[in-house]
């Protein structure tokens, strides 16, 4: 995520500084950086001729404190463990200027807790980024229990100057929006075929042929008054009883992982994968983003 992240800055004009522990790390950054703005200028996003100048703008360094010298936004993106994230954050407070603000890109810690360990939280706040970065417009802008609203106006600013479609998410809870969202439907998707409903490639097939259609125009609280708040409830009365609610992960997945079924990267997960349906898979994906994030206006 680190180097889409910078890509995203470097492209708008700013000088980024990217920082990571080993040097070979830092040359296979700038590779990725340049392959994906070449891939996107050829399919009409941003220009060929601006791939070199936006990679110039991006200064690796294994060295902290050089990276934090002189910044105004900052963006964590390390590994997800809660520890690390701390000890990063209390450096980044002794390092950064005072007024840089200091987003952290964790997928479901909370943004409180990361912070503990700094004096001046009000600064610190999170910003949810969606892989691939630099095609999905949204990004999360999580208040911590300390966050300035200060701090959320400019991260908002900032965020749409670049480009993105920032939201807010006033409370600073495990998943947020979109991670609560789409975990929901994972476990309700499992739990399918874990009862023997129906088979995991049908069950997908109900999203990408059925309402997964209308997503893109159309979220669940917008269809909910496009069909009536009367219908809604209707349906909850009699459906929801029957929907998966167990607080733990399914004993289907569970056992998937134990047996090493682990999905593409061993071939087998809920379906079998020959290398050359993976590749297509990720291609496919590929394709469609670069395709639909063309004509999004953000
Ligand atoms: N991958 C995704 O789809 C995704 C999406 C949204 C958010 N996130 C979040 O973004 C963060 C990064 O995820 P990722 O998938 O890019 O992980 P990753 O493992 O690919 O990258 C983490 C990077 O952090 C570097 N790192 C480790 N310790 C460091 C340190 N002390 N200082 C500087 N760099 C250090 C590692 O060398 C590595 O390059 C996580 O918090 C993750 O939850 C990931």
């Amino acid at each position: 995520m680190g180097h889409g992240l910078a890509q995203i800055f470097a492209v708008y004009g700013c000088t980024v500084g990217l920082m990571d522990v080993k040097e070979g790390l830092l040359d296979r950054a700038r590779e990725n950086m340049r392959n994906n703005l070449t891939l996107m200028a050829q399919k009409g996003i941003g220009r060929l001729e601006d791939v070199e100048p936006a990679i110039g703008r991006v200064v690796p360094t294994t060295d902290l404190k050089e990276a934090a010298k002189g910044a105004g936004f900052v963006v964590e993106a390390v590994n997800e463990n809660p520890k690390l994230k701390q000890e990063i954050f209390r450096q980044l407070d002794e390092l950064c200027p005072a007024d840089a603000i200091l987003a952290t890109n964790t997928s479901v810690i909370s943004i409180t807790e990361i912070a503990q360990k700094a004096r001046v939280r009000e600064r610190i706040l999170g910003t949810h980024f969606w892989n691939p970065p630099y095609l999905i417009p949204l990004v999360e802008v999580i208040r911590g229990r300390d966050t300035s609203e200060e701090a959320m106006e400019k991260t908002m600013k900032l965020l749409t100057d670049v480009g993105k479609h920032p939201v807010r998410v006033n409370k600073d809870v495990p998943g947020f929006v979109g991670n609560r969202l789409q975990h929901a439907l994972w476990r309700e998707a499992i739990s399918i075929v874990e009862r023997g409903i129906a088979d995991a490639a049908t069950v997908d097939e109900c999203v990408k042929y059925g309402f997964g259609l209308r997503l893109p125009v159309l979220g669940p609280m917008e269809n909910a008054d496009m069909v009536g708040t009367d219908l809604v409830l209707a349906i909850h009365d009699y459906i929801l009883k029957h929907l998966e609610s167990s607080p733990d992960p399914s004993p289907l997945l569970k056992e998937k992982v134990r047996n090493g079924e682990l999905g593409f990267k061993t071939g087998r997960g809920f379906q079998e994968w020959s290398p050359e349906e993976v590749e297509r898979s990720r291609k496919r994906l590929q394709e469609h983003l670069l395709e639909v994030t063309k004509g999004i206006d953000t």
